[in-house]
């Protein structure tokens, strides 16, 4: 069971946090996962532990940029100054120190000018889209039904193929009724606005998106390797070559949306989908949301919050690249850096500032993921005056090429055996409910979703 021949008792998936929570993931958030802690040292007796599920907790003073969002944003505290340490160095009024980069290293200046004038483009044709919304594009008659994918508590996921183009999409149905209640309408809104405007090769593409009295439905390209998730609780742990292939798509989709003054707020292995050339696609942007300066709400998945967000403070990207430290620890051990029963205990751990590596680690993994996993935002990698070029020109990405990454020119660690575009074998059956589509004859819920 373990690579290591430890075997460590196994996690189950998240339990509720203590505090008033919404889980609102539409992956597959109530299905039970569970995963192997094999820790070398065994020097900590891991219980077993629900895998914490996504949180979703609002306070006050929460601000965003744009129509969507920030409708209940107190000025006194919106749009936050950057102090001078969290000025991303590609932010357009800062100049990337260039000289950060070895010259021999694949992150070099000419890799630098080339993300730097890519992401130029990028932001005009963002701010194109994110000021002209596209009006409803398909309805739900246009589609056949397949299969459920995954559910949430406000909706699901579902395979579904379009009747005349006979392209397979997954159609992601939110119920207004139970967004409303849990209070995602907001989140909702920006979900839909961002995915409309952003163009990354491992983002999901929106390709339709419409509404009826009962349900919002967005309709996005299919992905059929399944879940990172599951692909790692299967193999146990995925070797250092391996997680810094996906670690390196990580980095460029965050330099990417960061470029575009968007936060992700929610990485976890369970928003990583695995396509037919073995590229990572990131999915949710239920918790994403575009943000100059500061945000306060406590959104995100136990295991993967930043110890700012945990601590109340108003937060930036920062809390990304924390996420992407968790995500490197998870995928290089097996199980995640902070992980206890309760939430308030993984919590207290994440606060800490403690980190215990596995024994295989390398010494330039160690260096990296103390560096992301840094409670000082001060010195935490991605939230320096560099920005993301220190984290490109790290040593443990010394053999990533940035380039061939972005261009999907490396050949792929785990390539799934797809064997036609409408598979599913990667997904776990779940229950498909009629009632979702059982439409109601009138729309008490529409006036909160008009933008939609
Ligand atoms: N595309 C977007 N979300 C997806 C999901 N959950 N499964 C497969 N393809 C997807």
């Amino acid at each position: 069971m373990s690579c290591l021949g430890i075997i460590m008792p196994f996690f189950k998936k998240k339990k509720k946090p203590e505090v008033q929570v919404q889980p609102v993931s539409i992956s597959k958030i109530d299905e039970e996962r569970t995963y192997t802690r094999s820790d070398p040292d065994g020097t900590e007796a891991p219980q077993p532990n629900p895998r914490s599920k996504t949180t979703s907790f609002r306070q006050s003073g929460e601000s965003g940029v744009g129509s969507g969002g920030g409708s209940s944003g107190s000025s006194a505290t919106a749009g936050g100054r950057h102090s001078p340490s969290q000025s991303p160095s590609l932010n357009g009024s800062s100049t990337p120190n260039l000289q950060s980069a070895n010259s021999d290293s694949p992150h070099n200046t000419s890799s630098i000018q080339f993300f730097r004038e890519w992401l130029e483009k990028a932001k005009e044709e963002f701010e194109e889209k994110w000021r002209n919304p596209q009006p409803c594009t398909a309805t739900l008659d246009d589609f056949d039904r397949l299969k459920t994918l995954g559910t949430g508590s406000f909706g699901r996921v579902m395979l579904v193929q379009h009747k005349s183009t006979k392209e397979y999409y997954a159609m992601k149905i939110l119920d207004k009724q139970k967004v409303v209640k849990l209070k995602q309408v907001e989140h909702t809104l920006n979900e839909k606005k961002i995915l409309h405007a952003i163009n990354f090769p491992f983002l999901v593409t929106l390709k339709y998106h419409f509404k009826d009295n009962s349900n919002l439905y967005m309709v996005l390209e299919y992905i059929p390797g399944g879940e990172m998730f599951s692909h790692l609780r299967k193999t146990g742990r995925f070797s250092e070559p391996h997680s810094r292939f996906y670690a390196a798509q990580i980095v460029l989709v965050f330099e990417y949306l960061h470029y575009l003054d968007l936060i992700y707020r929610d990485l976890k292995p369970e928003n990583l989908l695995i396509d037919s050339q073995g590229y990572i696609k990131v999915t949710d942007f239920g918790f994403a949301k575009r943000v100059k300066g500061r945000t306060w709400t406590l959104c995100g998945t136990p295991e993967y919050l930043a110890p700012e967000i945990i601590l109340s403070k108003g937060y930036n990207k920062a809390v990304d690249w924390w996420a992407l430290g968790v995500l490197v620890f998870e995928m290089a051990a097996g199980y995640p850096p902070f992980f206890a029963d309760q939430p308030i205990q993984i919590y207290e751990k994440i606060v800490s500032g403690k980190v215990r590596f596995p024994s295989h680690f390398s010494n330039d993994l160690k260096d990296l993921l103390r560096n992301l996993l840094q409670v000082d935002l001060t010195k935490r990698y991605g939230n320096l005056k560099n920005g993301v070029n220190d984290i490109k020109s790290h040593k443990w990405f010394s053999t990533t090429d940035w380039i061939a990454i972005f261009q999907k020119k490396d050949q792929a660690p785990l390539r799934p055996n797809v064997r036609h575009a409408g598979d599913s074998r990667y997904f776990e059956p779940v229950p498909d409910d009629e009632e979702t589509f059982n439409i109601s004859v009138d729309d008490p819920f529409g006036k909160y979703f008009e933008e939609f």
